[in-house]
């Protein structure tokens, strides 16, 4: 009996400690810091920048599975054509419309996302699964498949919105590389970040648990390498050395991270010279207000009722959205809505276009628009007076620059943290995607009766006008290909 006992625990321990060294590297004594890949390539794949043309050449490499990304690309493309050729590419995906009709030249590389694949990227991005879609032959073709880009057009740097391969590829043709990310390193592993992600009201919490479990997460994010030893393999066959590591796959010779350095706490004097703060980078689509928003406006105005921006971005679940919305409408029915949400009902098999679909779902309101397109964020968000959104940080950033007080509900760690940083500059407050629909909503009336969250908001709002965001991405690549 007792030893069968001990047969099975040291079995379960063996398990764990398997899947521990599934995800992590647990050797690493001391983690690097933000550290720069030793590239150690042949110089025969050298690519040497264009010199014919008048501009030099700027290749922008996007994911286009995600819409942040394009988005992103999309704004930096916009603020680099003065300076630049500048050419996009992707290995497709829902949003790579966008950047077929953007006017840019625009190449479609291979192999380009299946569907499965890219449930995948979103499963392994909020730790829903380990199973990594960036297999060793999908590396493999996508290397090939870039290099023979980076020769075709000779650009004189790359920049990557998280096409992790371009860590490889870019390092082979010796291309400088750009990375655009969310935020740093260290900033991610911080336990002090990881503690803030964790809400008031849950359970961990409650516990007391709270600061034991951070740096245990701590610990474990600054060793994640569950998805690198495809790219280690592939790296190896191409003599790179210094690929481990999650994070080495996430930042460049510069990365460039889309936040405001007094927002993530960080103190921007010390940071490493390879690290850029440019400020928020967020959608602005070159659209007009339409009349169906400009008509709520009037209407919540001259009744005295909030109008609510109500988006949860790509990363949304649809099931939770539409409950959400549910329940505002049923506890406010005296509130104006507008929901960019009609991609996420589209999931649900609801078309909200279709007054009787509409009704049947539950959503059946005046008070209430679903716009059949994408809004200008930029410019609907400042009318409104309250949001509800996920924390995506662009969104996040939407609110903040327009300086409207949001209920936030993060789908991942980073959007928990994305939200708590607005909480604690008084201007939000969290939900979580486990806390019951009618809960979430229920935040909304808490916050409607918040004056000073509003005053916080507008105070937030003037910070962000400080920073540029994708003109100080575009003078720094400036900077630093002429060697400043
Ligand atoms: C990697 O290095 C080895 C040994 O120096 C060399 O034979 C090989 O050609 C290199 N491979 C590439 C792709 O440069
Ligand atoms: C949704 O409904 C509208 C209005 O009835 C219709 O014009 C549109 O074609 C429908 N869309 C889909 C995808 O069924």
């Amino acid at each position: 009996m007792w030893r069968s006992l001990c047969a099975v625990l040291v079995a379960l321990l063996a398990c764990l400690f398997g899947l521990l060294t599934f995800l992590v590297d647990p050797w690493i004594t001391d983690p690097p810091r933000h550290h720069q890949v030793d590239v150690r390539t042949a110089t025969d794949y050298a690519v040497t920048a264009d010199q014919t043309g008048k501009l030099p050449v700027l290749l922008l490499m996007t994911e286009a599975v995600n819409a942040a990304m394009v988005t992103h690309a999309l704004l930096v493309a916009d603020a680099a054509r003065p300076f630049f050729q500048v050419h996009l590419a992707s290995f497709g995906g829902a949003y790579a419309k966008l950047l077929e009709e953007s006017g840019f030249a625009y190449h479609v590389l291979s192999p380009v996302w299946t569907e499965e694949q890219t449930a995948a990227i979103y499963a392994v991005d909020q730790f829903e699964s380990f199973s990594s879609p960036y297999t060793k032959e999908v590396l493999q073709e996508q290397i090939s498949s870039s290099l023979q880009l980076y020769s075709k057009i000779a650009p004189s740097a790359v920049v990557a919105f998280f096409v992790l391969s371009a860590s490889i590829s870019a390092r082979i043709a010796r291309l400088p590389l750009f990375v655009d990310m969310s935020m740093t390193r260290e900033t991610s592993t911080d336990p002090r970040a990881i503690a803030v992600s964790m809400p008031d009201s849950g359970v961990v919490a409650k516990l007391g648990l709270r600061t034991p479990l951070s740096h245990m997460a701590s610990w474990l994010m600054k060793r994640l390498n569950f998805i690198t030893p495809a790219f280690e393999a592939v790296a190896r066959e191409w003599n790179i050395t210094g690929i481990h590591l999650v994070w080495d796959l996430m930042e460049g010779d510069y990365t460039v991270i889309s936040d405001i350095p007094s927002w993530a706490g960080v103190d921007a004097a010390a940071l490493p010279p390879q690290v850029t703060y440019v400020g928020p980078l967020y959608g602005k689509l070159k659209k007009d207000i339409p009349k169906e928003v400009l008509q709520l406006r009037e209407r919540a105005t001259s009744e005295k009722q909030p109008l609510v921006w109500f988006a949860m971005g790509s990363s949304g679940q649809p099931p939770l959205v539409l409950a959400t919305l549910r329940e505002l409408l049923k506890q406010q029915p005296k509130w104006f809505i507008v929901a960019p949400v009609h991609a996420l009902l589209a999931k649900l098999k609801i078309n909200a276009s279709d007054a009787s679909a509409k009704a049947e779902a539950g959503l059946d309101s005046p008070q209430l628009y679903i716009p059949p397109e994408l809004l200008p964020s930029q410019k609907v968000e400042p009318l409104c007076d309250l949001a509800l959104t996920h924390g995506g940080q662009g969104t996040v950033h939407t609110s903040m620059c327009s300086g409207v007080p949001f209920v936030g509900v993060g789908m991942m760690p980073e959007q928990d943290l994305n939200i708590r940083l607005a909480v604690n500059k008084g201007m939000a407050i969290q939900a979580m995607k486990f806390d019951p629909p009618s809960q979430i909503a229920g935040l909304m009336h808490d916050l409607a009766h918040s004056p000073e969250m509003r005053i916080a908001a507008s105070k937030i709002r003037e910070e962000c006008q400080e920073y540029t965001g994708e003109y100080a991405f575009v003078e720094l690549i400036q900077q630093k290909l002429a060697g400043k």
